[in-house]
Formats: structure tokens, C-alpha cells, sequence
């Protein structure tokens, strides 16, 4: 369940068991990290942990134990992941380090595995410590893992099973295409229940989109206007100054633009703006319906595949930045897009025929993540007729567009970096005349609360341990966003039906993607 504050709130069946044989005193949860030398640790979940602690984190200690192949002392493993910290969580780390520890084991051997559930129970000093398991593993390894851990007992079916519950969340990405994700869902069913089961995606942890929900279902003025009558587009973008990062190649060269950011993070927002009201926030109330906007995609075929989507690669750019093709390690003849732009559409009685526009890529001028809610024109222009024009004039300059001053109302939600929400209308201009100028409205996240929101890890740890999967992806989630994926990745398979585009690295992509707006007011936001 979605709460307030940052605590989450377990729901009756996943509330966490920490009284039979007695939980370490002032124990939340055993964090089991598999990958645990790995770059994900490093970088996002040991530096969350430490805010967390530092911030008092509500329920107790965490016990931190890293998994990997490598043999390492505790102290090595404290040491290594200290290093990579910035100064202001290296104190808070500090804090916590008698609770972080290091065991080496192979997620590929069970032998290995039994060893180490050994090693873990006694961590937990014979008390039932409820455990997360979290695969920061390649993705080819999830599902054996997952089966490899049951078998070792270090997790078990139910969450409850043995005084203790026992979950797995499991990093992106989540099977190739339809067929490999309903394969890994298959193989995770096996072994575990769905409500052990947290796929994760770190754009459901960020407070702004988490905001989508509270700003569309906590004011009512919104839900009125939210529909087909009234909004004619929604463009949603995730811009990246990033090109490909150093050691990501040879996984970004399998996958592309389409299945790295698309399939999850962009769909998710998708759902979370589309979506009708849940009946509660209870975790399955909210995912029931995002999952309902999933299904209402409408699939592209061939023809809509070249009308409605454009693919792009970033070519070697100005300053020298470098082109896709000659990043290292990306293979020569290589046709992966780093930029995709669609013009997508949820076929269902709230949407029908509004256009939602998406466009991601990588090497673009700014990093943004933003959506806009544009609204219909209104039906007659009634200001900023220029003097000794008539009214025939003026509407006729209006249609064709030689006059074109007035500008649809705009909700902007910024995601990151700026989190903002901004409304543009017009008013009218101080002075005898009648004129509108434009104007808007705004709201700063960082400003009128005074503090930075939590990184998006943070909250998806504590709502792991605490039980509250809303803001993981269920089965039916990851395979409903495949289904339309899987549909435009087919199209653009087919021979010169969607040609691979270019653009120089540090632009905003190709001209090409301006024609998805064909026969709507406005163009691609730039931040
Ligand atoms: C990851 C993708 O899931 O999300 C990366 O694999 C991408 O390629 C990243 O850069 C973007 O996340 P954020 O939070 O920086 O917008």
C-alpha cells in the first residue's frame, strides 16, 4: 500500500513476522544482495541503506549481507563499498557498517547455496529474521537462482513458511520479449508465490512519479478533464545526456533504447498517468488498473509501425562526442537504437484517439525526464486579433497557422531533475488593449518542502521489507508491456519498414520524430 510517509504499511498477509522465536533485538530485515561486489551494491542499495539509517530508519537495523563469487573478509567488503561512497553518506555508512557483511557463493551451485543458508541463519543468530533476496545478478541467471535458493532453503514458498518470511526482488530487465518474460514468471511461479515476488523498477521509487497518483486522485479538479474531451495529447519523455556508459555496452547492445527504458520505466509513468482511479491504494487495487492501460495499448503493425514510430542512432557529435558505433566494445555492424519516439495509443473508453506521444533516447542536449497533459484549444479564438484585421481574417491566419498566438493549456510534471508541476494558460495583458499574454503556474518540489526527495532505492528497499509490493511490477504488468513492445520491435524487424535513423550525439534526435504530432498543436518538449 502506497502511505504517506516513508514507511509503508504491510498488508495483513505480507506484515512481517518478527516475534516467533524471537527477532535480533532491533533487527527490520536480512538483506541478502547476490551480486554483492557488483556495481548495483555499490552504487544505489548500499548508499540508500546508509541515507535510510541516517534518516532513522523506522522498524530497526538492517542486516546487509553481500553474495558473490569472490572471497572476501567482512572488513574488504566494508572497505570496498566505503571507498565508492561520496562524503556525505560515508558517515551514515559508517554507522552501519558492523551490520554489513560478506559471504562468497556460487547462485549457480546448490552445494554452494546450502553453505551459504548455513551462514546466513547463523548471522541471524537462530532468530526468525524475516529475508529479502535481492538478484543484482545477470538476467540469464534469475530464474535458476531463483529455483537454486529454494532448493538451498534460503528462501521458501509462502511468505510466512517457518516463522519467517522470505521474499526475492529481482532487477530489470525482465525477459527479452513476451515469450522469455512469461518463461521467467513460469520458473519464478515454480518455486515461489507472487506476493514473494517484487520486479523491480526504479521509476516507481521516485517521488514524482509516485506523485502521478496523488495529484490526479487527491484533487478533484483534475479527473473531470481527464480524458478524450478535453486533452488532445500526452507526451512523455526521458532524455539522457548519457551515451552508452563505460561496461554497459554488451548488455545495451542486446537490448537498445526500445527495451531498456520503454518497456518499463516510460510504460510505467504511461500507466500511472492513464490509469482510472483504484478502488484503494492497496497494492493490487493500483496495479489491477495500471494493468488494464497496459492491455488497452493498441499494437502496431507494419503500417503503423512506419506512420508512428521513429528509430534512431546517435552519430558521432559535436565537442567529440564519440558515435554509438565506435563506443567500445559495441559490435561493428551493430543496428541497436539508442532513441525511439512513438506515437502510441490506449484504446479504451477514456483515450480513444488521443495520441500519447513517447520519446527516449540517449547523447540528447539535456537529461530530462517530463510529462505534459495538453489540452484541447479552445473552440473560438477571442483575443490578440491584431488591429485593422477582421474577424474572417483572423480565424482564417489561425487555421493556416500564419497567426498562431494562442497556446494550449499545458500540465507539465517534471520528473527529474527539476520535480515540478507547472500549468500554462494566458492572461490578459495590463494595458487598454485586450491581449493575451502567456503565463503560468508553478510548483517546486524542492522548494516549497525544503528537502531533497529520497532516492527511488530507498523506498523500494524499506516497501520490500516492510511487504508493500505497490510499487513493484506483477506478472501480468511485465507481460502486458511486452505484448506492445514485443508488436513495434516486430514491425521494425521487418526489412526496411522502419530504417534505422541517425543523429548527431548531442541533439535532440531526428527531425524525423516531429511528424508523430501530425494534425495536433505543439512539438517535442525540450525541457
Ligand atoms: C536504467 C537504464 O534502467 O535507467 C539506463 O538501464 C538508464 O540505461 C537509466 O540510463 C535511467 O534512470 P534514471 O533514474 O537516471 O532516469
Amino acid at each position: 500500500m502506497l502511505s504517506k510517509t516513508n514507511t509503508g504499511t504491510a498488508s495483513p498477509r505480507c506484515r512481517n513476522v518478527r516475534t516467533m522465536n524471537g527477532t535480533p533485538p532491533g533487527f527490520l530485515a536480512q538483506l541478502v544482495i547476490f551480486g554483492g561486489g557488483g556495481d548495483l551494491a555499490r552504487r544505489k542499495l548500499v548508499p540508500a541503506l546508509a541515507r535510510l539509517a541516517r534518516a532513522g530508519l523506522p522498524g530497526g537495523r538492517v542486516q546487509v549481507v553481500g553474495v558473490g563469487r569472490r572471497s572476501m573478509s567482512d572488513d574488504a567488503f566494508r572497505t570496498e563499498l566505503r571507498g565508492g561512497l561520496a562524503a556525505d553518506t560515508a558517515g551514515a555508512f559508517d554507522a552501519i557498517a558492523r551490520d554489513v557483511h560478506y559471504r562468497s557463493a556460487d547462485v549457480g551451485d546448490l552445494g554452494s547455496l546450502e553453505q551459504l543458508r548455513v551462514a546466513l541463519d547463523a548471522l541471524a543468530g537462530g532468530h526468525a529474521l524475516g529475508r529479502v533476496c535481492y538478484l543484482a545478478l545477470r538476467p540469464g541467471l534469475f530464474g535458476t537462482a531463483v529455483a537454486l535458493l529454494r532448493a538451498a532453503g534460503i528462501v521458501h514458498r509462502h511468505d510466512h513458511e517457518g516463522g519467517a518470511y522470505r521474499r526475492v526482488i529481482i532487477e530489470k530487465p525482465f525477459g527479452h520479449d513476451i515469450a522469455s518474460a512469461r518463461a521467467l514468471n513460469d520458473a519464478v511461479h515454480r518455486e515461489l508465490d507472487e506476493h514473494q515476488v517484487l520486479r523491480i523498477d526504479h521509476y516507481l521509487g521516485k517521488e514524482t512519479v509516485q506523485n502521478l497518483l496523488g495529484l490526479r486522485f487527491h484533487n478533484a479538479v483534475f479527473e473531470p478533464v481527464w480524458n478524450r474531451h478535453h486533452v488532445e495529447l500526452v507526451q512523455i519523455t526521458v532524455a539522457e545526456t548519457v551515451g552508452v556508459e563505460q561496461g554497459r555496452a554488451a548488455y545495451y547492445d542486446g537490448t537498445g533504447a526500445m527495451r531498456d527504458v520503454v518497456q518499463n520505466h516510460m510504460l510505467q509513468v504511461l500507466a500511472l498517468v492513464a490509469m482510472e482511479p483504484p478502488s484503494s491504494l492497496d497494492a493490487d487495487a493500483v496495479r489491477n488498473q495500471k494493468v488494464e492501460v497496459l492491455k488497452a495499448l493498441r499494437e502496431f503493425d507494419s503500417e503503423d509501425a512506419a506512420r508512428h514510430s521513429v528509430r534512431a542512432r546517435y552519430a558521432a557529435g559535436a565537442a567529440g562526442l564519440r558515435g554509438y558505433l565506435g563506443e567500445d566494445d559495441v559490435a561493428p555492424g551493430s543496428t541497436t537504437e539508442t532513441y525511439v519516439a512513438l506515437r502510441a495509443e490506449v484504446d479504451n473508453w477514456r483515450w480513444r484517439g488521443v495520441p500519447f506521444l513517447l520519446r527516449h533516447g540517449k547523447r540528447m542536449p539535456r537529461r530530462f525526464t517530463e510529462v505534459q497533459v495538453q489540452f484541447r484549444m479552445p473552440p473560438i479564438h477571442l483575443f490578440n486579433q491584431p488591429a485593422g484585421m477582421s474577424a474572417s481574417e483572423y480565424h482564417r491566419a489561425l487555421r493556416d497557422g500564419t497567426l498562431c498566438q494562442i497556446r494550449p493549456n499545458v500540465l507539465t510534471i517534471g520528473i527529474q531533475p527539476e520535480e515540478t508541476i507547472g500549468l500554462s494558460f494566458g492572461v490578459k495583458r495590463p494595458g487598454p488593449e485586450m491581449v493575451m499574454a502567456p503565463a503560468a503556474l508553478a510548483f517546486d518540489y524542492r522548494r516549497h518542502f525544503g528537502v531533497e526527495s529520497a532516492e527511488a532505492y530507498e523506498r523500494l528497499l524499506l516497501d520490500a521489507m516492510n511487504g508493500d509490493a505497490t510499487l513493484f511490477l506483477r506478472a501480468d504488468e511485465i507481460e502486458a508491456s511486452w505484448r506492445f513492445c514485443d508488436s513495434v520491435l516486430a514491425a521494425w524487424r521487418a526489412p526496411g519498414a522502419v530504417p534505422l535513423l541517425d543523429y548527431p550525439a548531442g541533439t535532440w534526435g531526428p527531425p524525423e520524430a516531429d511528424r508523430l504530432f501530425q494534425g495536433c498543436e505543439g512539438g517535442w518538449s525540450r525541457g
